[in-house]
């Protein structure tokens, strides 16, 4: 049983499934307006090394709607003091942590050495959560995931790798359509080819890629840590733009998703993101059920008041 959410590859299919289903439940309960406290009295400690609008939000609002609350800790961690000492302080204090950290280790650590579930809410490798919130969002408009085809345009980079780890677990066929030297990592696609039920690649060629996509994807050019990079990204990915053209390489019906904050005129044109195609809010919004559906499955308690992962290490 998963007891944290590093990586999507440590869940199994049925455990992503059911997380997405809980996820629509919420929803569902959120938007009738009824109250749904079921991590009353329970407090989430947020880490930020980087900055946020959508995942502080949503994982604050989302305690506050199942009945708990979320102390906030912008800081660099692994500075003042060790990533294992911050760990077995918090865990015992709070019931939960999320971070987003630079380095995917100081994740890893943290749920290492700390009793209490772990989200992970980015690092430079990966970003479960918001694959999370897109499945759900990619499901409200194409229906079952089976057949649909999603073509991730740009950078091989933390979206993306949680997209085909998302691949390897769920029949959805994922091609990267990404510039030469900017593939996902080597591991990260012999996994998903490995275990896909769907197909799973890698291309160069934009026509090539986004033949038949049922969605097309895109994400910033230069992430959070990569700033310096900007301009010699920006000449390598410009004609990997989404734009009206690019869109007409897939399905008349292709539905436009990025997982925000975009970089209006670079990665994506206003003609595409503000189109009717585009379900960038809707991916949004998501944000809030999907993590309402991670912070109940990890931190719900059991009748002696044991979180999953304190339950786990006592049998
Ligand atoms: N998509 C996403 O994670 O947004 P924030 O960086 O604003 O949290
Ligand atoms: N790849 C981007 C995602 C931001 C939500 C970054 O890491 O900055």
């Amino acid at each position: 049983m998963v007891t944290d959410l590093v990586s999507l590859a440590d869940l199994t299919g049925d455990e992503i499934l059911e997380l997405l289903e809980l996820a629509d439940v919420l929803k569902r309960i959120q938007k009738e307006g009824r109250p749904h406290p079921f991590l009353a009295g329970q407090s989430l400690a947020m880490i930020f090394e980087k900055p946020s609008l959508r995942t502080r939000v949503t994982f604050e609002v989302g305690m506050l709607q199942l009945g708990g609350h979320a102390v906030l800790l912008e800081t660099r961690l692994g500075e003042r003091e060790s990533v294992p000492d911050v760990a077995r302080n918090l865990d015992r204090w709070v019931d939960g942590i999320m971070a987003r950290t630079f380095s995917h280790e100081v994740v890893t650590q943290l749920a290492e050495h700390s009793a209490i579930p772990v989200i992970n809410a980015l690092t430079d490798k990966l970003h479960p959560c918001q694959i999370l919130a897109d499945a759900q969002a990619l499901r409200e408009h194409k229906g079952d995931f089976v057949n649909l085809k999603l073509a991730f345009v740009g950078d091989g980079n933390n979206v993306c790798a949680s997209w085909f780890h998302f691949a390897a677990r769920i029949p959805l066929n994922v091609t990267l359509v990404c510039p030469p030297g900017y593939e996902v990592e080597t591991d990260v696609l012999e996994r998903a080819q490995r275990d896909a039920q769907g197909e799973v690649n890698v291309t160069h060629d934009l026509a090539e890629g986004l033949k038949d996509a049922d969605a097309v994807y895109t994400d910033v050019w230069a992430s959070m840590g990569q700033e310096e990079e900007q301009t010699t990204r920006k000449k390598t990915f410009m004609p990997y733009q989404v734009n009206a053209k690019t869109m007409k390489l897939a399905k008349k019906d292709a539905v436009f998703m990025h997982c925000l904050p975009a970089k209006r005129g670079l990665e994506v044109t206003n003609s595409v993101v503000d189109s009717p195609r585009s379900i960038v809010f809707d991916q949004a919004e998501n944000r809030l059920h999907a993590k309402k559906a991670v912070l109940t499955r990890l931190m719900e308690r059991d009748k002696e008041g044991l979180c999953p992962k304190k339950r786990a290490r006592n049998t």
